[in-house]
């Protein structure tokens, strides 16, 4: 059985004292089971600081983006090398709000996603459709072209040990959850191109979450879903009680 990832993406908020706070409030309250993993992640400035402080927790502390290079004329990005050097674990690629308004594309979250795995990231990879695809009934086919996308020239064991976030855009910070079944029925759909790209073994492993608008008031149903494995969490991330709801939930 999958266990449940629930990781908390903060956005670009908080300062490093309410930062520091949040992580003070929930490292020593995550479940101690294998079921539920959580991720907190914070913005690049706090990340140093916040990994000192999670650790002998389970609380693992991911980056929100990283350029594919490891280092060079690259005015104010942040590199793979650099993530890896301050024990940061996961990183967040191709989130909708980098590829609206970053200019991120199908291809560098390919290039970042080999080059998280070079420096030993695990990457959580996001696809998603806009609300005019999934009305346009193309939700499935532009949602499997980002995963293939995504996944290009992967081994099998890096797939295993990707995780995929699907967030329809059109839920995200709006309060528009998409229906569990939906959702469900989406994650399964990325579960299938997971296995035409690398086997059955590979697409039973691989975790997929669901993100956009997931609240205590919505996770247990979603969690639920045979597809979904866990979550990808905005909003009600922000604040140390809820997130220790969602991870209660995924436990
Ligand atoms: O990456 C998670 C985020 O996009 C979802 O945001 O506020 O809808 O939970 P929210």
């Amino acid at each position: 059985m999958r266990k449940n990832i629930i990781a908390g993406n903060w956005k670009m908020n908080k300062t490093l004292a309410e930062a520091t706070q949040f992580v003070a409030e929930v490292k020593n309250k995550i479940p101690a089971t294998d079921q539920v993993e959580a991720i907190v992640c914070a913005p690049f400035p706090y990340l140093a600081s916040l990994v000192e402080q999670a650790k002998g927790s389970n609380v693992k502390i991911s980056a929100q983006n990283m350029h594919f290079e490891d280092n060079g004329a690259f005015t104010g990005e942040v590199s793979p090398v650099m993530l890896k050097d301050i024990g940061v674990s996961h990183v967040v690629l191709g989130h909708s709000e980098r590829r609206e308004y970053f200019a991120e594309t199908d291809e560098t979250v390919n290039k970042k996603a080999h080059a998280a795995f070079n420096h030993g990231l695990t990457p959580i990879i996001c696809v998603g459709e806009t609300l005019e695809q999934r009305e346009a009934n193309e939700t499935k086919s532009l949602v499997g072209e980002q995963v293939r996308k995504a996944l290009e020239g992967l081994s099998k064991d890096q797939v295993t040990q990707s995780i995929i976030a699907y967030e329809p855009i059109w839920a995200i910070g709006t309060g528009k959850t998409a229906s569990s079944e939906d959702a469900n029925e989406v994650c399964a759909h990325i579960r299938q191109v997971v296995k035409e790209l690398t086997d059955a073994a590979t697409a039973e492993a691989v975790i997929i979450q669901y993100g956009g608008s997931v609240k205590p008031s919505n996770v247990d149903e979603l969690l639920a879903q045979s597809d979904i494995d866990g979550a990808l969490v905005g909003g009600a991330s922000l604040e140390a009680d809820s997130f220790l709801q969602l991870v209660e939930a995924g436990a």
